[in-house]
């Protein structure tokens, strides 16, 4: 079986498809600034391709929740479990083939770690007779793998970060294909970026996350450049189940809603400071 899933329009207004089998073989990268539309890349990959593969979505914003009400998908919220629970879902989550959003939103970032820790490696230990393909989605995926150590516990960040390395460097035959994005490629573990053959390159300001994507592209710094003109929505496609030559491509639209929304100025409020004053120190 083959599926080509449609993911928008190139520059000359021809679509641009992602070729799913070879995806789950290849994994992919997406990147790009705040804002530049990562998740909603994420989402619409996730919807085109929702009848074709089961999906498991590491949601560090509780963000892809709505899919369950258009695709089935089973929230899972992960405030509400163990981390044994958890593992134990995950097997089952293979067995059954379901797929699910694992919700961390309500957890603290060590807590979000350590579930994300448990839930992917449970995924990645299960049983061979349930090694069917699963498309592996990490939102803020430096948040799980992250390059430096930081404010959280050792112990949280050395598990998660393996849990997100054998996701990305050993996960393939266990039909794991692991699909991440990040606002901050130089804040992602190089080993864990490195693995993904496919890369999707949104908006980028930072000079070190440039010369990142510029070497995982393959590209000069010069052609990279690019890479800081791109429009919220517009991405630098590169990858054997994409383009073998980088084309710019705009995300089309997605059905489900996102949380996520824009910030619109709204009119201050009128009340006098003596007011506003009283109201605060009330
Ligand atoms: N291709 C697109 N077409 C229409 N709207 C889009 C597109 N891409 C993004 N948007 C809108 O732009 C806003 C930001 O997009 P999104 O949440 O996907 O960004 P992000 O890269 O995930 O940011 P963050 O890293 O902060 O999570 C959202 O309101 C989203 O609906
Ligand atoms: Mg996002």
């Amino acid at each position: 079986m083959t599926a080509r899933i449609d993911m928008g329009l190139d520059s000359g207004g021809n679509p641009v498809a992602v070729d799913l089998e070879e995806l789950l073989a290849t994994r992919l990268l997406v990147q790009g600034n705040s804002g530049s539309g990562k998740s909603h890349l994420l989402r619409r990959l996730l919807e085109g391709s929702a009848g074709y593969v089961q999906q498991v979505v590491v949601d560090p914003e509780g963000d892809f929740v709505s899919l369950s009400e258009a695709f089935g998908h089973i929230a899972v919220d992960a405030a509400e479990y163990s981390l044994t629970e958890l593992a134990r879902l995950a097997l089952r989550v293979r067995e059954h083939r379901a797929s699910v959003v694992l919700n961390l939103e309500g957890l603290e970032i060590d807590g979000q770690m350590r579930a994300a820790a448990a839930f992917l490696s449970a995924l990645f230990d299960a049983p061979r007779e349930h090694w069917y393909p699963v498309l592996t989605v990490v939102d803020e995926a430096q948040l799980f793998a992250p390059a430096a150590a930081g404010e959280v516990t050792e112990e949280a960040r050395r598990t998660s970060l393996a849990a997100m390395t054998n996701l990305m460097c050993r996960g393939r035959k266990r039909g794991l294909a692991g699909v991440i994005a990040t606002q901050r490629l130089a804040k992602l573990a190089k080993n864990v970026a490195a693995e993904a053959s496919n890369f999707l390159m949104g908006r980028t300001f930072l000079d070190i996350d440039m010369a990142r994507a510029a070497d995982l592209l393959g590209m000069d710094r010069r052609q990279a450049d690019t890479i800081r003109d791109l429009a919220r929505g517009e991405f630098l496609a590169l990858g054997p189940a994409i383009t073998r030559r980088p084309i710019s491509v705009r995300i089309g639209a997605v059905q489900t809603g996102s949380k996520a929304v824009s910030p619109k100025l709204t009119p201050l409020p009128t009340a006098p400071t003596q007011d506003m004053r009283d109201m605060l120190f009330a």
